[in-house]
């Protein structure tokens, strides 16, 4: 059988062993000189070189032909997903300093399940207990964290405590979502080609799924104006849905959802915005990559009605570092803050909560 990295083997020989090797999970190239690999969470160098500027610009123009694209003085951006379902991103000089930049996501077959996630300790079994609630009562979870904290990983693992008999639309930019359930129609945006033309936004897609009669949203990163669009879906609804978002807490979460409202050029006063949001999402995931390169569920909120205007949120459970043993490797607990406003309505669903004393 082929390796499922073929297709980057072929031209990318110098860092074939990392493109080979399972527990390497992204490629960073940053000139022919320079290789580092993120190998189990942590950063490392290589000593793996490409003899030349040229073979490794031409390497990134074959992936770029491979999948129908240019990278060229024109073009000299690329963002794709190969075949592999690996993701790929290059820059080319004079844009890049250094030389041609490449980054590498490779695509992980088996995403991680809640028990892996149990098992590598990045969540708790009361935390395992809260997300399960939040799916099965309905209610819209955003999932928040930095770059590659393990935003993905987590909107998959809630996905899977979706009941299976509930239509899920999901839409993502490029897909890396793993839906386990039977009734799942999944779309994917689409680029303008050269000229400009022939775009499909998330925008678009959540106008057609709204249309396709889902159970679930799942809307795999909110960026730009397709936020207005979700809150206002999710405030008319389409409970239960769920998304990811780059924010810093859960209440920068909360922000960010309304920046990004706002970039869909609608005016709209802020506090009508603010009053959205609030009422739209019912709880925030939090995901952290920590200092040992161990990713984590650093905090799951609820958010609550605005107060003077202002966002509230409740933590329902957050990470706690006790100490950072001599290795590096962080030490803590997951701790249960305050109980989930919505205690009572679980117990008379028969939905199992966490006990806090
Ligand atoms: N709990 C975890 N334990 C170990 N590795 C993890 C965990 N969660 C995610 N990862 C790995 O970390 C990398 C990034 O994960 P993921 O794509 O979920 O992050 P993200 O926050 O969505 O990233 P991005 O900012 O690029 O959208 C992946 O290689 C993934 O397999
Ligand atoms: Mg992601």
């Amino acid at each position: 059988m082929e390796h499922k990295n073929s297709f980057l083997i072929l031209f990318l020989a110098p860092v074939k062993e990392f493109l080979e090797d399972d527990s390497v999970s992204e490629i960073l190239i940053n000139g022919p000189e320079q290789i580092y690999i993120e190998r189990r969470g942590k950063l490392e160098r290589t000593e793996a070189k490409f003899p030349s500027e040229p073979s490794l610009r031409a390497a990134a123009s074959n992936i770029a032909k491979s999948v129908q694209r240019l990278l060229n003085d024109d073009y000299p951006r690329l963002d794709a997903r190969l075949p592999d379902g690996s993701r790929v991103h290059a820059v080319i000089p004079p844009l890049s300093r250094c030389g041609t930049v490449i980054a590498i996501r490779k695509f992980k077959k088996d995403t991680l399940s809640i028990a892996k996630m149990l098992d590598y300790g990045s969540l708790s079994p009361d935390a395992e207990k809260l997300l399960r609630a939040l799916v099965l009562m309905h209610k819209n979870v955003i999932v928040s964290g930095g770059t590659s904290s393990g935003k993905t990983s987590v909107l998959n693992a809630l996905s899977s405590f979706i009941p299976s008999n509930e239509r899920v639309l999901v839409i993502e930019d490029a897909s890396e979502l793993q839906l386990q359930q039977e009734h799942v129609v999944s779309f994917e945006t689409r680029r303008p080609d050269k000229n400009g033309q022939g775009e499909v936004t998330i925008r678009d897609l959540l106008a057609s799924s709204l249309r396709l009669r889902p159970d679930r949203l799942v809307i795999g990163e909110i960026r730009g104006g397709e936020a207005l669009d979700l809150l206002q879906a999710l405030n008319t609804g389409h409970a239960g849905s769920m998304s990811t978002i780059h924010a810093n807490s859960p209440m920068d979460c909360l922000f960010r959802m309304e920046t990004c409202a706002l970039l869909s050029g609608i005016e709209m006063p802020l506090m009508a915005l603010r009053s959205q949001v609030a009422s739209a999402i019912d709880a925030v995931v939090h995901t952290a990559r920590l200092s040992d390169g161990s990713r984590k569920v650093v905090a799951i909120s609820e958010v609550l009605p605005l107060k003077g205007g202002e966002y509230q949120v409740r933590d329902l459970m957050a990470w706690q570092t006790e100490a950072v043993e001599a290795d590096g490797k962080i030490r803590g607990a997951f701790v249960l803050k305050e109980p989930p406003t919505f205690v009572g309505q679980a117990s008379l669903l028969g939905i199992e909560l966490p006990l806090t004393q």
